[in-house]
């Protein structure tokens, strides 16, 4: 039995005109502990509303999700998501946007601080405690929500686009990082991106989707070796079959 298993989940919205809009048709998809599964395609064919039905937020309109022995009902403590957009709360400092989980769960300020502490160093925050999210860049903004999220030390993180916005350097080192922190603390990651290298350079397996409806194109098997080379010809042969992939899609 796989640990995270999505079985024949359908989602159907209505909408304005009360059409019915099929964000998600017939998604099967299951995966192991400490899997990086990466999902790619094309703005609408429903990442964010499979990230969301995962984590709970929301429900399927059939089929089921379920994780590790429980089906996920929903929101559960499993489960993060790290938004597209950066969700730090702007009126607190990096050390508190990071221990806001653990001191909802009561663990004492002295174990919080040294917990929060070790996340910060993770995530190459040190000397950023006290900032405040308008004082730091993107991709700093975008570490402390991953560390946030590390917080809660959730089984499955989930990460819509959590790059998305950074410029190609800044995505690259935070690739990097993230890998690192992966292989140490051995979470299961579903990671959602429409940027094929990111996909590619990150993943143990690609799921690749179409939209209108939202299904799943093609499942890409990842068997290069880390760390990855985005020069080598496996590297760019994957590239190429995964654009095609999504070219052919469009067409
Ligand atoms: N709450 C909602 N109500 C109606 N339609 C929605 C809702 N959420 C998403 N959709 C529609 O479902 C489809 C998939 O959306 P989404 O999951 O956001 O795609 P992606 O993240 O891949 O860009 C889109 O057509 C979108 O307009
Ligand atoms: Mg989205």
């Amino acid at each position: 039995m796989s640990f995270l298993i999505i079985d024949k989940v359908n989602k159907v919205y209505t909408g304005k005109t009360n059409e019915e809009i099929v964000a998600l048709q017939d998604i099967s998809l299951s995966c192991e502990q400490g899997e990086f599964i990466t999902i790619v395609g094309s703005t609408g064919c429903g990442k964010t509303t499979l990230l969301r039905l995962i984590a709970g937020l929301e429900q399927p309109s059939s089929g089921t999700i379920t994780i590790g022995e429980n089906a996920v009902t929903g929101i559960n403590e499993e489960v993060t998501l790290v938004f597209q957009q950066y969700s730090l709360f702007p009126w607190y400092n990096v050390l508190d946007n990071i221990g806001f989980s653990l001191e909802l769960k009561g663990v004492d300020k002295h174990e919080r601080i040294e917990r929060v502490q070790k996340l910060i160093s993770l995530v190459g925050l040190t000397g950023f405690e006290k900032s405040f999210p308008y004082e730091l860049s993107g991709g700093m903004q975008q570490r402390a929500a991953i560390a946030r999220a590390l917080a809660y030390n959730p089984k499955v993180l989930l990460l819509d686009e959590p790059f998305g916005a950074l410029d190609e350097r800044t995505r690259h080192r935070l690739q990097e990082e993230f890998l690192a922190i992966w292989e140490r603390e051995k979470k299961t990651i579903i990671l959602v991106t429409h940027n094929i290298d990111e996909a590619v350079f990150l993943g143990t397996r690609i799921f690749i989707m179409r939209d209108r409806p939202g299904k799943i194109e093609e499942e890409v098997l990842i068997q290069l070796a880390r760390p990855r080379s985005r020069q080598s010809k496996e590297f760019t042969d994957l590239h190429l079959h995964v654009r095609e992939t999504l070219e052919n899609i469009l067409e």
